[in-house]
């Protein structure tokens, strides 16, 4: 499950060598050696300033140097960047959090320690994080370039302005350097993109001049002899993004798309028939966490990337209380299933650890209560859907209307949970409102942190939200409360209130998330939604940018509307 991480040697406090290749990251003038080589001949420093927006693909991510140079630039020069990078084997953020020392630049150094809070765990596939206020993704590939290439070509339409290729040298690692990944890259392109690399031999040079690039020998002396440098002419043009989208629905779910496009730079009209935003399902204090699962399956995929990306898109935002979070056995976790996720994911980084019954209890502060072991996840925060929604909607470029209809003419994207019940558009998904309801407590000795399993338990400020009942038809309030309360048998506590509403659910349980040609969905998140609204935020951004989904194809199949129409003509095709 996990991908092989870079195997280092330090050359020095700050200085990785890579020992299976035998090779260097960077030499010892590495910043000036980044602009000579990689940035000056493809003129990267004037075009942040003269392009909105630009695109930069990398092939090896390394130590990331390249891209904190790069984004450094972009952001100080108000240009949006989206830079994609391939890397087989990614630092451990530990080793990554070393290379620090690089930085003497205050800027370099903010965009450096965003990075390395935000540094994604050690699993294969596509991460993609925003830094810089949402000014700079970063769409990290963790695997083989030439399945990057490939999946750029097949599915990041926007294309590639620069391609910056920085693999280790062609003959200690000529895998990096085949003929047939140049065509690739050339079918990737934008117009008038460059490409720029270290590497002045004959072969590179050959093999991208023959895919159409127009190659120049780049003089490097007295450092080395010369470098590569290209450009690819008459480009067919590519899709434009809109420069306005309609979003329906001031949920978590509306709020996220809207704050998506927003960060692009797409003026977003958020259409919300109440007088405020979140005033239904994502008017909860919720758990920001997927409950995993560890069966390889693409909803195992959907859960523990939804899980990972919400963590960084919401990390610092309003509404999120980040004191971690425990998941012990419950009605649909037994401790097998628990310490088998553990060890599915537990490589890949520190984000989730397994613990016994007593490190339980030292957490939750309940050192007697607790007689198995569980799962912890250090960064897992609790959050007010409703303070981050309205977080969320304060992005600049976002216009609220109150109680406004559609308008007909904008490409929209429909957020609206229940709404879409009625909307004849959605009768055939069987969308099915699932409603529940949470208490709220105060209790002598609350928990320290949220503890889920049979339900949850999530401590805010002197309270403490019990839940969540699941009613396929509508309980009687009271009713679901002694369902609720419940789980505190044995504890000391009072009943303050409760909160009803309804989770909207498809009947396989993901979400619909996707395109229907030239709208969009972002529906039916179900119990998860304060984890799984973010990256359907950034999938839908995605496709009405023609980005690449930051999911693997198969995932980003799971959620797609289109599923089940799929679904359905596979089942008349194998009768
Ligand atoms: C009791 C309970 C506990 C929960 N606990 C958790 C938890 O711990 N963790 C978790 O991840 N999730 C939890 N959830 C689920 C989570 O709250 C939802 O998944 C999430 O809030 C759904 O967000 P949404 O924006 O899709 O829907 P909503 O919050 O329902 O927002 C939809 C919005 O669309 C608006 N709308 C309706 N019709 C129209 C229209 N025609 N045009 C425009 N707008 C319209 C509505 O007014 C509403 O503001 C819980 C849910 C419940 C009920
Ligand atoms: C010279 S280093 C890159 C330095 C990096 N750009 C930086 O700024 O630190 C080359 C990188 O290519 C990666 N690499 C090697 N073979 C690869 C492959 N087949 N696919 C993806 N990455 C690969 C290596 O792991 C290494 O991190």
């Amino acid at each position: 499950m996990t991908i092989t991480p870079a195997d280092l040697a330090w050359k020095d406090a700050d200085t990785p060598f890579n020992t299976r290749f035998q090779d260097i990251y960077f030499s010892t003038d590495a910043q000036a050696e980044v602009h000579r080589v990689f940035l000056e001949p493809a003129s990267l420093p004037t075009r942040v300033n003269r392009e909105p927006r630009l695109t930069v693909a990398e092939f090896g991510f390394g130590s990331g140097l390249n891209f904190i140079v790069l984004a450094t630039l972009a952001r100080q020069a108000g240009c949006r960047l989206h830079f994609l990078s391939a890397e087989l084997n990614p630092f451990r953020r530990t080793d990554l959090a070393r290379t620090r020392g690089r930085y003497t630049d205050s800027a370099q150094r903010a965009m450096f320690d965003e990075l390395v809070t935000n540094y994604p765990p050690l699993l294969p596939g596509w991460h993609r994080r925003s830094l810089g206020n949402g000014a700079i993704t970063v769409s990290l590939f963790f695997g083989d370039v030439r399945d990057f290439v490939t999946e750029l070509a097949a599915r990041h339409a926007y294309g590639v302005d620069a391609w910056l290729l920085d693999g280790f040298a062609p003959d200690r690692n000529p895998r990096m350097w085949e003929d047939d990944l140049f065509p690739t890259m050339a079918a990737t392109s934008r117009n008038a993109a460059t490409v720029t690399t270290f590497t002045s031999a004959g072969r590179v040079r050959r093999g991208l001049e023959q895919a159409g690039f127009a190659m120049r020998r780049v003089d490097q002396r007295p450092i080395k002899r010369e470098s590569l440098a290209g450009v690819c002419e008459n480009q067919s043009p590519r899709p434009v993004p809109p420069s306005c989208v309609q979003v329906l629905g001031g949920g978590i779910a509306g709020c996220s798309v809207a704050a998506h496009l927003a960060l692009q730079g797409i003026a977003v009209r958020l259409v919300e028939p109440m007088g405020q935003l979140a005033t239904h399902a994502s008017s909860m204090r919720a758990a920001q966490h997927a409950r995993l699962l560890a069966d390889g399956s693409v909803q195992a995929g959907w859960r523990a990337a939804s899980h990972l990306y919400s963590l960084a898109f919401t990390r610092g935002r309003q509404g999120l209380r980040s004191g971690g979070a425990v998941q012990l056995p419950g009605p649909n976790a037994t401790v097998d299933k628990l310490e088998r996720i553990a060890r599915t994911y537990a490589d890949s980084g520190d984000w989730l650890a397994w613990a016994d019954a007593r490190t339980i209890g030292g957490l939750t502060g309940w050192p007697t209560r607790h007689s198995q072991p569980g799962l912890y996840f250090p960064d897992a925060p609790a959050v007010d859907l409703k303070l981050l929604s309205c977080d969320l909607a304060s992005t600049p470029g976002i216009t609220i209307e109150y109680g406004a209809g559609a308008d007909p003419a904008l490409p929209t994207v429909y957020a609206f949970a229940h709404g879409a019940i009625r909307h004849p558009q959605f009768g055939h998904y069987r969308l099915h409102a699932l409603w529940g309801q949470l208490e709220t407590v105060t209790m002598s000795t609350p928990p320290a942190l949220p503890v889920l399993g049979d339900g949850y338990l999530l401590p805010w400020d002197d309270c403490v939200m019990v839940g969540s009942t699941y009613e396929y038809t509508p309980w009687r309030p009271e009713a679901a409360t002694t369902h609720n309360l419940a789980k505190l048998a044995g504890l000391d506590f009072t009943w303050r209130g409760r909160q009803r509403a309804a989770r909207l659910t498809t009947p396989d349980r993901m979400p619909l998330v996707g395109s229907l040609g030239e709208q969009w969905v972002s529906l039916a998140h179900g119990s998860m939604g304060a984890t799984s609204a973010h990256l359907a935020g950034a999938l839908v951004q995605s496709s009405i940018m023609g980005w690449i989904a930051p999911v693997s194809v198969d995932v980003a199949g799971s959620v797609d509307p289109a599923r089940f129409g799929r679904r359905q003509q596979h089942r008349q095709h194998s009768r």
